[in-house]
């Protein structure tokens, strides 16, 4: 069985965008692989600067997780953990950050995007991809599902594995990324990419009625009622689409309706809004009996981490011996 690792910071609300780009992967693959999925709280510290939210964020993380449908009483091989439950990927990230040429650094993207967002340029921040290889590394894994905003990320894993590997022997096993087949950026209610840090999301555990005003409010050009639209054009469209699935019959007919006459924009927000409702049926309700139910969400986290330290704790052994620690 294929070995699997994935996280999400506890940096805010998770949103459609997460669900489409990242968590609806790791619910497939979850049949059929050994899953190890976790909260990447240390890395939220590069933008969160409150402990309390920083806790709730961390544990909406997880209810999230499991409403969504990650299933550890299903599937015994799905593990949930909280990064600071194996601390040692702060120490593997040290010993990978002494063999990352500084310019690997300075390459990435998402320091320079973050930063101009307006995130404090920190050295946390410079390095992050550096404790997200750690990340990856401690247990192994031959897949990494990921958004394609993550791929950059993933590339200099593997290539600060092979500069280890290259300088200690095989320590390190270089993973395979894994985008969905039909992967795209999801756009938000403003048509930029969906981001917590843009307060353009949707968030699809929203009581109905101010779920419905913020699909209401999603950005749409003024081609008349009576005038054919492009659904390609369309953030609406795109949003349902990624939902619904390109094949879904209910994304042709979509799409049909935008081409002839007569449909106008609150008509395909309505579409979307019921789709919305729908496809997050079971989650929402799930969602409502975790939240009843934290002895659950602590069992699971238990559970998540006893496994993951089992297997980062061997890692971090092989690259201690392997340095000379
Ligand atoms: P955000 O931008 O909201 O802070 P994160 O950077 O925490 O989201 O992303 C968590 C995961 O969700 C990543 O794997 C990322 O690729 C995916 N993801 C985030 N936003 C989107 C989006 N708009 N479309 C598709 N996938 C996304
Ligand atoms: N950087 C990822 C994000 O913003 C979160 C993350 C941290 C991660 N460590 C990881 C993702 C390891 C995959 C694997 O979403």
């Amino acid at each position: 069985m294929k070995r699997v690792l994935s996280g999400i910071q506890p940096s805010g609300q998770l949103h459609i965008g997460n669900y489409a780009g990242a968590i609806r992967q790791f619910v497939d693959m979850q049949a059929n692989h050994e899953m190890f999925v976790f909260v990447a709280s240390y890395h939220a510290l590069t933008s969160t600067r409150d402990a309390d939210e920083l806790r709730r964020n961390t544990r909406q993380v997880v209810t999230d997780y499991l409403a969504f449908g990650l299933d550890p009483a299903t599937h015994p091989n799905t593990h949930i953990y909280l990064q600071q439950d194996v601390p040692q990927v702060t120490e593997l990230a040290w010993m990978l950050s002494c063999v990352c040429p500084k310019h690997l650094m300075d390459k990435a993207t998402s320091y320079k995007d973050k930063v101009a967002r307006g995130l404090p340029a920190s050295v946390g921040l410079y390095t992050y991809p550096i404790l997200q290889a750690a990340d990856i590394l401690s247990v192994d894994p031959d897949l990494v599902p990921v958004g394609k905003d993550q791929v950059q990320h993933c590339e200099i894993t593997r290539d600060l594995a092979q500069k280890f590997n290259n300088a200690y022997g095989e320590v390190f096993k270089l993973p395979e990324y894994k985008l969905r087949g039909d992967a795209e950026v999801l756009p938000g209610i403003d048509g930029q990419k969906m981001s917590k840090s843009y307060g353009n999301d949707i968030d699809p555990f929203m009581d109905e009625k101010p779920l419905r005003k913020r699909i209401m409010k999603i950005k749409t050009d003024s081609t008349p009622v009576d005038e054919p639209k492009d659904p390609e054009a369309c953030t609406v469209f795109q949003i349902f689409r990624a939902l619904a699935g390109r094949d879904d019959p209910r994304t042709a007919e979509l799409a049909e309706r935008y081409r002839k006459p007569g449909m106008g924009y609150g008509d395909a927000k309505q579409a979307l809004y019921e789709l919305i409702l729908d496809h997050f049926a079971d989650a929402r309700k799930r969602r409502t009996e975790l939240m009843n139910d934290p002895g659950y969400v602590d069992k699971v986290l238990k559970d998540g981490a006893a496994a993951a330290q089992a297997k980062v704790a061997e890692v971090t052994q092989r690259a201690r011996l392997a340095v000379g620690l």
